[in-house]
């Protein structure tokens, strides 16, 4: 019997591919950008499944002309707002994604911005490159203490709640705003009902939620208005969930201290950008989970889980469970 046919949109570490070459008949992108928009069209047809990146937009024309064979999509990630799940549903293929091993690296990332942010780490490299350290001064790229201060989480799932975790050991207070989360036994964070109580108390705001409809733009002129001046924002989350133009205006007046983003809209951000041309914005490129044992943990889940979307069986993170019922073509 012929292997069923698999695409991978990118060279993923080898003990994933190792387990789809296995099974299947593989085909890997091989360039380090993403296929075009022409490429993916072409290469998608025929494939059983896609193991596809989050830079890939998985969307209906795509999907349709994957199909009939198409039988899952495998995301390299958490996040699955560039895939069509209703689409997808619709046309009974199962979409798998891969939550809980990247929480770590992801929460990690997230208080290594906050941290830079506040202490002002990039400003200090910075100052030393281009001589302009002169000598100790009182006054020197003063930054915000963490003990007493208090981090507003919004977003209350896994990564939040690693968030959270970690801030125990700064002697922070820590809120969180998650209207579908409980208080979580174990973890010192206060549930907050109202999202301007916490915009109004927070000295650090970290964004946790997924990008839908209802959070693009979540952060825009009202928001960060709310929020206390001085106050800090990290995002490693999804770009669209902050207003760049907003954001860019509360960092130019200072009426925020900084921002620090792990992703941005769109990516890569033009090196043009006005955001880059603030000391106060600290930008890396989309790297939160980029820790070589998370990435190789993903590619093993993003490979069983296209696995068990090819032989009916169900996948171990599954988006779209409901993609079993009847076909609706
Ligand atoms: C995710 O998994 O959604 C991250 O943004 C990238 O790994």
């Amino acid at each position: 019997m012929s292997k069923p046919a698999v695409l991978v949109t990118r060279i993923i570490p080898e003990k994933g591919l190792a387990l789809l070459r296995a099974e299947t008949n593989l085909q890997v992108w091989p360039g380090d950008l993403p296929p075009s928009r022409v490429d993916l069209l072409e290469l998608v047809k025929g494939k059983s499944g896609i193991l596809c990146m989050l830079s890939d937009p998985m969307d209906k024309e795509i999907i349709t002309a994957a199909s009939p064979e198409l039988k899952v999509i495998s995301t390299y990630a958490v996040g699955y707002d560039n895939i069509d799940i209703q689409e997808a549903t619709r046309r009974h293929i199962f979409v798998g994604n891969t939550p809980g091993i990247l929480t770590n690296a992801t929460a990690d990332f997230a208080w290594a911005l906050l941290m830079a942010a506040a202490r002002r780490l990039p400003e200090g490299e910075r100052h030393v490159r281009t001589g302009a350290w002169q000598t100790w001064s009182p006054s020197t790229l003063l930054g915000t203490d963490f003990k007493d201060s208090t981090l507003g989480i919004i977003g209350f799932g896994r990564i939040g709640q690693a968030v959270a975790r970690r801030a125990s050991g700064f002697d922070m207070h820590v809120l969180f705003y998650s209207p579908s989360h409980p208080p979580v036994e174990g973890i010192y964070a206060q549930k907050v009902s109202d999202l301007d109580e916490l915009l109004g108390r927070s000295d650090f705001i970290s964004l946790h939620v997924p990008l839908t409809p209802h959070t693009k733009h979540l952060v825009n002129a009202q928001f960060l208005a709310k929020m206390k001046p001085g106050a800090i924002l990290v995002n490693t989350s999804r770009g669209a969930v902050v207003d760049q133009d907003a954001l860019y205006h509360a960092l130019k007046e200072k009426y925020i201290a900084a921002a620090a983003l792990d992703v941005t809209d769109p990516e890569p951000l033009p090196v043009d950008h006005p955001l880059l041309t603030l000391e106060n914005c600290l930008i890396t490129p989309h790297i939160a989970t980029a820790g070589r044992q998370t990435r190789e943990k993903m590619a093993v889940v993003a490979a069983q889980n296209l696995l068990a979307g090819l032989h009916g069986t169900p996948l171990p993170y599954c988006i779209n469970p409901q993609a079993n019922k009847a076909r609706d073509l």
